[in-house]
Formats: structure tokens, C-alpha cells, sequence
């Protein structure tokens, strides 16, 4: 490791990454080429990091690798032992890390001002307290998203009297801060108070988001942790750091944006912390009686029926029943009959959750359809199964103005001239509210472990 690197080959290496980076992205967004996403995305990684240990300025390098040795394995361990079901949680996890990251960076170069001076400092001054402020609005935010999506949190909203006029403030103030900042060229109080602020603000900001936009909440973490990031690359003055930063902040910008349309949610709204999200859940409300089914004659009403939509949900995640699903998939396409998969932008616990796991249990690409592609077909299609699915084929979120996913596009599979809904029991899904669906005539439920269930239909065809 005596090897110094010249500045250019460096930089020269941050702009191969960066582009392997924006490469990464492009695969990414197609399942086809999404394994050499990854494989750019490690490539990109491995160059960057080589290239940042090299740099002359970096003095300790057998910190730096035992700091990675212990991060690495740390991040082997999780990723081998996290259930696809507990990703969410997870990616949240991360995104406090980033946030805490930025926090320490900007606390650092704050009391290490390496000499700067005149409007350089104002603008170093302004880089630090951005920086902190985001980091610390990250950390607090993605730490409260965690306890939410694994249950640790009520993932109620939590309401706080007047709590628009509580963020407003806390805005304002830490605006305030930042001028008296930057004025006295650096102040520690003002940097403690901020931080203080930034903090409860990022925990009342998620905790003030009810569960049934905690989607947009995740990807919207992500994108505060990108900018937290390029907080970061700016105060180190590291180029690929602001570039890595901008990528991660838009792009999950952009996410968050397309799930609020595919939720009909407004943007604002949800980062605003569920903003007129005041909803009246009635929970006494009388559905009827549902009526139930059993493997046996789900699989002769498949064999008789000539098109058939499964739109799969957390449920199928849960009980990792995508594997017998393709192979019911197959027997049912060998018989002739049109098997497609509808897909709703938010089913699972992330996005493209489905899709990952039809494609890993290789059900062909081309069956596999997004909501609006097939939405209008339920009329002329004779079975849809419902396999673990709630909140996502909701009719309330459509015929109920008060409920708390009212406006939330669904897939209308009650439309459909038969509907099995494969689940455990009668419990509600993610948004906690009752489903209609079950209760109709064309409904039937088939009780059990989706996995079960529908082992139990392979069996019978
Ligand atoms: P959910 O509404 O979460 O319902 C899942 C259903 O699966 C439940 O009704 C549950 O009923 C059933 N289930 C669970 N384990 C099962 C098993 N082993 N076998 C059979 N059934 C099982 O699912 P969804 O329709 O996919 O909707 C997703 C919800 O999560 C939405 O509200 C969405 O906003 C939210 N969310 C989404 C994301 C993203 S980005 N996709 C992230 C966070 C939250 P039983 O318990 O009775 O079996």
C-alpha cells in the first residue's frame, strides 16, 4: 500500500465509476439486464473505493481497512440471513446509517476547517449545516420507518395537535440558525440547537405518516440519504461522493414521485407528513358472511376456466409460494388456459417486490403485467386468485371516501366472474382496514399457508 496515486488517475477512476454507476441505474430499471445493474453497481464500487484508499490525502489506511473488514462482514452477514419480506426494514436501517454518516462528516470538517477562509468559509459553513441538517432529519426519520416496518412502532399515524405549524417551526427556526451560523463564521450552539431540531423533526416527519404510505416514506428516506451523501461530498470536497449522492437523491425522488400516482396520493402531502390524511375508520361495520373453498374444487374450477389473472400479494412473499405458483402456472398453460400475473405498484413491502419473486421462481416476463395493463380485462376473465393479497384489491380504497386507502388505485378483481382469495384468515392486510372483497358472492376464501394451498392445487390438477 506505499503506492501514491496521482490526482488525475484518481479522478480519472471517480469518473469510471460514476458512470458505472449511472449504467447500474439504466439496468436496473429493466429485469432483463437488472444482474448486470448489479454487476456495474459492483464494479463501480470496488473502483471507487480503491481509488479513494489511494488517494495521497488518506494517511491511515490500516483504520480505513479495519473499518471495512468489520463493515464488510457485517453487510455479508445481513445479506445472506435477511428475508426478501424483511428487506424494507433493512434498506430503512441503511438509510440511518447514511444519515448518521453525514452527521459525522459535517461535525468533522466543521471543527477542522483545514484553513478555510473568507467566502470559501461562508460557503463550507453552508455545506456543514445542510449537511447535518439532512443527515440528522435522515437518521431520526429512517430509524422510526424501521420501528414502524417491523412492528417495533405503531404504524398508526401519530397526530400531534398542530403538527404542520410544529414542522413549519422547526423549518424556520433551523433557517434562522443557518444566517446566525454562516454570520458569526461557525457557532457551536447554533449547531447543537440545530441538530436537536433536525432530529425530532426527521422522527415526527415518518412518525406522522400512516401506515398505508410508508412505501412512499421508504423511497423518499432514500432519496433524503442520497442528498445526505452529497451533503457529505461536498463538506470532503469528493466529487464522486456528490455524484453517487445526486443519482441516489433524484432517482429515489423520482420513485417516491411514481408511487404517490400509482397510490394517488399527493407528492407533498406525504413528505409533509400525511397531510389531510384525517380518516374515519369504522370498525363495527357489518360485511356478511363470507363463503369458503378447498383445493380440490379451486383446481377443477381452473380446469374449466379458459382465462385466469393470479395477482399475487405480501401473502405470497410470506409464505414464499412462488414457486408452486409457476408450477401451477405451467399446468394450467399446458391445458391451454391463459394464465397472467397483475401486478399493483405497491403489492409486497417494496417495490418490485413481486416481480422479484416471479422472476426468481422463473415465471416467463411476459405474463407478467402491470396493474394498468390488465385492470379493464377482470369483466372477461373467468378466475382470478388472489394469493396473499389485501390492501392491493381492495374495493373500499374506490367506494369508501373515508377509508384510510381511499383514492389508492386497485386492481378490480371483483369484476371477474370468479375470485378465490388465498389467505390465513379473515385479519386485515398492511392498512389495517377490512376487506369488502371477501365478503362478495363471487368471493371464496381458501384458508391455509398460501405455499399449502396451493401445493395442494398442483396436487389436484
Ligand atoms: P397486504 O395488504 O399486506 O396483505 C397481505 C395478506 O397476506 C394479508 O391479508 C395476510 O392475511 C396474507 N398472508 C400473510 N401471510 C400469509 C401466508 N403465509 N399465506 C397466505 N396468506 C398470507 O398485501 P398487499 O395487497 O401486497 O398490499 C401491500 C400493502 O403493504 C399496501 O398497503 C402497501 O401500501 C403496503 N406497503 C407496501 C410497500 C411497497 S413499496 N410495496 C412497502 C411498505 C408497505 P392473513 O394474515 O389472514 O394470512
Amino acid at each position: 500500500m506505499n503506492f501514491i496515486a496521482d490526482m488525475s488517475l484518481i479522478n480519472g477512476a471517480y469518473f469510471v465509476s460514476a458512470l458505472l454507476f449511472i449504467f447500474s441505474l439504466i439496468g436496473l430499471s429493466k429485469q432483463e439486464s437488472a444482474e448486470n445493474g448489479v454487476l456495474y453497481g459492483i464494479v463501480g464500487m470496488t473502483i471507487a473505493l480503491a481509488a479513494t484508499i489511494a488517494n495521497p490525502a488518506v494517511s491511515n489506511i490500516q483504520t480505513i481497512l479495519i473499518a471495512m473488514v468489520i463493515g464488510g462482514s457485517i453487510g455479508t452477514w445481513l445479506a445472506v440471513k435477511v428475508e426478501m419480506t424483511q428487506m424494507p426494514e433493512l434498506v430503512a436501517m441503511l438509510h440511518s446509517f447514511v444519515g448518521l454518516a453525514a452527521v459525522a462528516v459535517g461535525y468533522n470538517s466543521y471543527f477542522d476547517l483545514h484553513g478555510v477562509e473568507g467566502m470559501m468559509l461562508n460557503i463550507h459553513l453552508v455545506e456543514v449545516f445542510l449537511g447535518v441538517f439532512i443527515g440528522a432529519v435522515t437518521f431520526t426519520g429512517s430509524v422510526v420507518a424501521f420501528g414502524k416496518l417491523n412492528g417495533f412502532l405503531n404504524s398508526k399515524s401519530l397526530m400531534l395537535p398542530h403538527r404542520h405549524k410544529l414542522n413549519l417551526l422547526a423549518g424556520v427556526v433551523s433557517f434562522g440558525l443557518m444566517i446566525y451560523f454562516v454570520k458569526q463564521g461557525g457557532d457551536d450552539q447554533s449547531l447543537y440547537i440545530m441538530t436537536g431540531i433536525a432530529l425530532l423533526f426527521g422522527w415526527h416527519l415518518v412518525a406522522s405518516i400512516g401506515g398505508a404510505d410508508m412505501p412512499v416514506v421508504v423511497s423518499m428516506l432514500n432519496s433524503y440519504s442520497g442528498w445526505a451523501a452529497a451533503a457529505a461530498g461536498f463538506m470532503l470536497g469528493n466529487d464522486l461522493l456528490i455524484i453517487t449522492g445526486a443519482l441516489v437523491g433524484s432517482s429515489g425522488a423520482i420513485l417516491s414521485y411514481i408511487m404517490c400516482k400509482a397510490m394517488n396520493r399527493s407528492f407533498i402531502s406525504v413528505i409533509a407528513g400525511g397531510f389531510g390524511t384525517t380518516t374515519v375508520v369504522s370498525e363495527d361495520q357489518d360485511y356478511g358472511e363470507h363463503t369458503e373453498t378447498n383445493a380440490e374444487d379451486v383446481a377443477d374450477m381452473l380446469s374449466n376456466a379458459k382465462s385466469v389473472i393470479i395477482t399475487p400479494g405480501y401473502g405470497m412473499a410470506v409464505a414464499q409460494a412462488q414457486y408452486p405458483v409457476y408450477e401451477m402456472t405451467k399446468k394450467l398453460r399446458d391445458k391451454g388456459i391463459e394464465v397472467r400475473f397483475g401486478i399493483h405498484p405497491v403489492a409486497g413491502r417494496l417495490p418490485g417486490h413481486m416481480n422479484v419473486l416471479l422472476a426468481e421462481a422463473k415465471v416467463p416476463y411476459d405474463i407478467v403485467l402491470e396493474m394498468d395493463e390488465l385492470n379493464d380485462d377482470f369483466p372477461e376473465t373467468d378466475v382470478v386468485l388472489v394469493i396473499g393479497a389485501n390492501d392491493t384489491v381492495n374495493p373500499s380504497a374506490m367506494e369508501d371516501p373515508n377509508s384510510p386507502i381511499a383514492g389508492m388505485p386497485v386492481l378490480k378483481v371483483w369484476n371477474a366472474k370468479q375470485v378465490i382469495a388465498f389467505k390465513r384468515s379473515m385479519n386485515p392486510g398492511y392498512a389495517g382496514v377490512q376487506n369488502p372483497l371477501f365478503f362478495k358472492d363471487n368471493t371464496s376464501m381458501l384458508f391455509g399457508d398460501a405455499k399449502a394451498s396451493v401445493d395442494n392445487i398442483v396436487k389436484a390438477l
